[in-house]
């Protein structure tokens, strides 16, 4: 599901699987105006920009490393621990160079 948002879309609408998970300018808009909406979902593949300790808390109670949980529509996910590691370890195994 990280895809959805944290993918590129091509032109025909499909995920652009060239940059999977590199972060993606957010399609998802409120159909009320939101002060504060993020434009983009960040790059997530190789290296997001937490430790991995910070993503796996980020993934178990949907709080990020300020304290805070991130903006919507970022979801906050209730993993479990070993469900939050394996994603974590999956991010980490994703290629770290831009356009590949
Ligand atoms: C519905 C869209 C959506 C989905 C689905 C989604 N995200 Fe996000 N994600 C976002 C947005 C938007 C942000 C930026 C939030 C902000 O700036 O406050 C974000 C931020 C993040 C960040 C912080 C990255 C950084 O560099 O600050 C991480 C880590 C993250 N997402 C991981 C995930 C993972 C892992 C999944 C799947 C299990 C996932 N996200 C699914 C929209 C989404």
């Amino acid at each position: 599901m990280c895809g959805t948002c944290h993918t590129p879309h091509t032109s025909s609408g499909t995920q652009d699987r060239a940059h999977y998970l590199e972060g993606a300018p957010l399609w998802l808009n409120p159909t009320m105006p939101i002060s504060d909406w993020p434009l983009r979902a960040p790059r997530l593949a190789g290296q997001p920009s937490g430790t991995d300790a910070e993503v796996v808390t980020l993934l178990t109670t949907g709080i990020w490393k300020d304290g805070k949980p991130l903006r919507a529509p970022m979801p906050q996910f209730r993993m479990t621990k070993e469900d939050a590691e394996a994603v974590v370890a999956y991010l980490r195994s994703l290629s770290n160079a831009v356009g590949q």
